[in-house]
């Protein structure tokens, strides 16, 4: 019986200590990721969706119906183990162990899906901003449940906002 202790411990110590690096998992509801990727941000065949903190896959899943790629950033294991599960089946879709905050999107990033606590959008929005510069294009930012303080949406429905990043630094020509 003191080995299930020992799992219940480790299972809720990975789930607890994650809030030292962002925010803890919650679900986004299917029926409102529908919503933000068809009324918000149209998503399509052309696009690379990027899910900072990817959970169980939900979003991931819902993007490629959508015919879209998807990539999800997961810093608890176990919940990646749950999305590769989930989505075998789903050839749009990868999921990757990694904390977000230390790994670069791929360069066909259209648009990033963030469910994050008030405490980090502001980072977060740095974040997203060094990866469109470092890319050098246009990246869209979902952000669900909360704002960006010193950023205009372009636009919002429900308790989705969709923000523009634009390169601030012009692209080095390759030699
Ligand atoms: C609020 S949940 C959102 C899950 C999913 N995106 C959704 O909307 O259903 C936040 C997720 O981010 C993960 N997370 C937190 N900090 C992270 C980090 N630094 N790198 C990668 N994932 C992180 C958590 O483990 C959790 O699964």
């Amino acid at each position: 019986m003191i080995w299930l202790g020992f799992i219940l411990l480790a299972v809720v110590l990975v789930f607890g200590l994650v809030v030292f690096r962002g925010a803890p998992y919650v679900p986004s509801s299917k029926k409102y990721i529908h919503q933000a990727l068809t009324e918000l941000y149209p998503l399509n065949s052309t696009d690379l969706l990027v899910d900072i903190g990817s959970g169980d896959g939900v979003v991931l899943r819902q993007a490629s119906k959508l015919g879209a790629q998807a990539i999800g950033y997961e810093i608890n294991p176990i919940l990646v183990y749950i999305s590769y599960f989930l989505s075998r089946k789903d050839k749009n879709v990868t999921v990757k162990l990694a904390d977000f905050w230390m790994t670069n999107f791929p360069p066909n990033t259209t648009v990033v899906y963030v469910f994050s606590v008030t405490r980090d959008m502001d980072k977060i929005a740095k974040r997203i901003q060094t990866e469109t510069d470092r890319l050098g294009k246009k990246i869209n930012l979902i952000v669900y449940g909360g704002q960006i303080k010193d950023m205009k949406s372009i636009k919002s429905v429900g308790a989705y906002c969709l923000y523009e990043f634009h390169s601030l630094q012009p692209v080095k020509p390759q030699v």
